[in-house]
């Protein structure tokens, strides 16, 4: 069992918000690339959830990026709703934004929506075919999911020690988070890698239903 484990996939507490203020520093580029990729990617979009977004570095691109869209973050911890609401207070002022404290089951209180993002999320879905089935059905025919990660052996030292014993996942190659979003019922992968041949790994794999 690992603070960091724990931490990552639900921030609680006072080490909670420190945990929020520290992915504000290490994940805010990987998590502007991602958004600025899918968007660049998909369709029209005027309906779009984030699924964890923590302290809402991503939610704030993602308003900037698709500014006449509606957005939702739904994160099951509330230090992190906390966090998103501070750096996302216009939006909210004016509508645009929703934040919503919950699981990924709450998806179906905004359903239908064309797009979902989860930027370093997977690794905590336990049961991931039924938990993106479930995000697939929250979606629109014909809708996406887009998926920003890294492979395992990108990932920090301590979360590679940590996560396992928290029942986190940790993936050994793209083709094993393409298993997961196929068997989800989702076709069309597309993976883009943040800076190939480079060290840092960050992907994000979009997928259509
Ligand atoms: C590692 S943080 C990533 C935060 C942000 N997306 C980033 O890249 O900095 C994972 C976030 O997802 C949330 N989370 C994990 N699993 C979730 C689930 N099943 N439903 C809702 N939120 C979830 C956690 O509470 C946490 O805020």
């Amino acid at each position: 069992m690992g603070i960091v484990g724990r931490q990552f996939a639900n921030p609680r507490g006072i080490a909670g918000r420190i945990v929020g203020r520290a992915m504000v520093r290490g994940n805010a580029s990987f998590n502007v690339w991602v958004i600025r990729t899918v968007v660049g990617e998909v369709g029209q979009i005027s309906r779009v959830v984030e699924l964890g977004p923590g302290p809402g570095v991503g939610l704030h691109e993602l308003l900037h990026a698709l500014p006449q869209a509606h957005v939702w973050g739904v994160d099951r911890s509330p230090a992190m709703i906390a966090q998103a609401r501070q750096r996302n207070r216009a939006a909210l002022a004016d509508g645009r934004l929703v934040l919503i404290e919950g699981d990924l089951i709450f998806l179906s209180l905004v359903a239908p929506v064309d797009l979902v993002i989860a930027v370093h999320v997977l690794y905590f879905l336990h049961d991931p075919v039924s938990e993106l089935s479930r995000v697939r059905s929250a979606l629109v025919a014909g809708g996406e999911i887009a998926l920003g990660y890294r492979l395992g052996r990108d990932m920090p030292r301590i979360s590679q020690r940590q996560f396992a014993a928290e029942g986190h996942r940790l993936y050994d190659s793209d083709d094993e988070v393409a298993a997961h979003l196929s068997a989800a019922g989702f076709a069309e992968t597309q993976l883009t890698i943040q800076d190939p041949g480079g060290t840092a790994g960050g992907r994000v794999m979009i997928a259509r239903t």
